[in-house]
């Protein structure tokens, strides 16, 4: 194993050391995640920790993390506070809204820089070991480490839900869109286990259980214009390629149905198909990857294919009913059930956005290394994220300029940052983080995706801001 790994290991010793004895002196717990899949794959492995020590604790999930949201949790200063999936770049806020509370922070975004240590605080964070937290180990991955020290006899089960976080979290950026670094230790443990089967497959959403014609239609990684989110196109298409979308009996096909030679036939139709609307070739062949399904779901279970079941929780968080995310990885009753539910109305929202959007292409506005949107009060704040995250590789926006956009967000504006794969040397996470602080925001993320709130007005300094701080990252090389 190589040394950082070791360190990162050696540190979540540590930080399990601290946590079980924290049960011990029977004190409450705070846990506070953010609301996307990682934050929610990360709270769910708290929560089976806590409960297995019988310990009080408390868990809430919320899109940002600010001293507000920190108050309204805390009930004494003897609470420990744990902030999962969020609080490296916040250590400033935590520490003024709880300066005596015991805090323990697993998260693997850029590490706020600026501020000096404090015996009360411990963060768990790849970064500190020269490990990268955008794509070798997730918050959940990290989770898991600690619940493999603290219950090892039971914690097999949670590596699921640290391949969820970090499927979640895109960090599926090996070979085929596979899983790399600590992930691939993880993966490798769940396999061997006969928990996970990995299969190189064409990434079709939900493939598994859906029907081929509706699997075709809510892929959105890749985005297939005019395909992704339109059943019609998509019945068309299946049948001008020879594939009938259903069975003689009248019920629709899925993937599996198909034999070799129709999936092949599939395969380098939809390539072709993607590389005709104009999708560089690499991006239209990443609709063949790695997926990853759950030996033991049930065969129409949506959280057998561990994409499918990442982009429930995500749709559970941004719809800001983290607690049923929740529910569903510990497995509640009903919870399926209910946040199928609400699949449906997400993706009804995200569609209602990326049409928007489609049909007003001019909203978005190019400078030098940037391109930028504002989508109001009409998209919410807390899925502007994703609408970047879906139409990035879409005919609407360059591959080699940075991708922005805003939305109004209760007396704030909300950023959401995406650097287009071909882009390398920028990291938009401490190039946010700056940005943001310059104009009295604050934000920060990853290499590749970020975010940050800052005032309302600030919209257009911001950018002009952000614009020099690529320029100065990308020194000598030019987009
Ligand atoms: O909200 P969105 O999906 O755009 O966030 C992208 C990434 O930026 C996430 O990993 C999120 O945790 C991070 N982020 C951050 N600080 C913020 C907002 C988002 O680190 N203020």
């Amino acid at each position: 194993m190589n040394s950082n790994r070791s360190l990162l290991l050696k540190k979540a010793d540590q930080v399990a050391k601290v946590i079980k004895d924290f049960m011990n002196e029977g004190k409450n717990f705070k846990v506070l995640a953010h609301h996307d899949a990682d934050g929610i794959s990360s709270a769910s492995i708290f929560v089976s920790i806590l409960a297995h020590f019988k310990t009080k604790f408390h868990v809430r999930v919320i899109m940002q993390l600010n001293e507000k949201n920190i108050l309204n949790m805390l009930s004494s200063k003897s609470d420990v506070l744990i902030f999962l999936d969020f609080g490296s770049g916040y250590k400033d806020v935590i520490k003024n809204a709880a300066p005596e509370n015991d805090i323990i922070i697993i998260d693997h975004h850029e590490v706020l820089k600026s501020f000096k240590g404090d015996e009360k605080l411990i963060e768990l964070n790849p970064h500190l070991f020269n490990i990268n937290g955008s794509y070798e180990i997730s918050s959940a991955g990290l989770a898991f480490l600690i619940a493999e020290k603290v219950i090892p006899e039971g914690s097999l089960n949670l590596s699921l839900l640290a391949i969820v976080g970090a499927i979640g979290d895109r960090q599926d950026r090996g070979e085929m869109r596979s899983l790399t670094g600590v992930n691939s230790v993880i993966v490798q443990k769940a396999e061997d286990a006969g928990l996970i089967k990995c299969k190189l497959s064409l990434r079709l959403f939900g493939a598994e259980i859906r029907p081929l014609i509706k699997s075709l239609e809510y892929t959105t990684d890749p985005f297939i214009p005019g395909l992704s989110g339109d059943e019609g196109a998509c019945y068309k298409f299946l049948r001008s390629i020879g594939i009938e979308p259903k069975k003689p009996d009248g019920k629709w096909k899925t993937l599996n149905d198909l034999n070799d030679i129709e999936k092949s036939n599939l395969t380098s139709n939809l390539i072709k198909y993607m590389i005709n609307k104009g999708m560089e070739p690499k991006e239209a062949e990443s609709i063949i990857g790695y997926t990853y399904i759950a030996n033991n779901e049930p065969p129409f279970s949506p959280l057998r294919d561990i994409r499918e079941f990442s982009s429930l929780l995500n749709a559970c968080g941004r719809m800001g009913k983290g607690g049923l995310g929740i529910a569903v990885c510990i497995k509640h009753d009903k919870a399926i059930e209910e946040a199928n539910q609400l699949v449906v109305e997400y993706r009804r929202k995200i569609s209602s956005y990326i049409a928007w959007l489609f049909e007003n292409p001019e909203r978005i506005r190019k400078s030098r290394y940037i391109q930028s949107f504002h989508g109001g009060s009409f998209i919410e704040d807390s899925m502007i994220g994703t609408v970047i995250s879906v139409t990035m590789n879409s005919c609407l926006f360059s591959q080699n300029k940075i991708i922005i956009a805003f939305a109004n967000s209760d007396g704030q504006i909300k950023v959401s940052a995406r650097s287009p794969p071909q882009i390398i040397g920028v990291n938009i996470g401490s190039a946010l983080q700056e940005a943001a602080e310059k104009v009295g925001g604050k934000g920060g993320g990853h290499d590749v995706a970020a975010g940050a709130f800052i005032p309302i007005g600030a919209e257009e300094r911001f950018l002009q801001i952000l614009d020099g701080l690529i320029e100065k990252q990308l020194g000598s090389k030019k987009l």
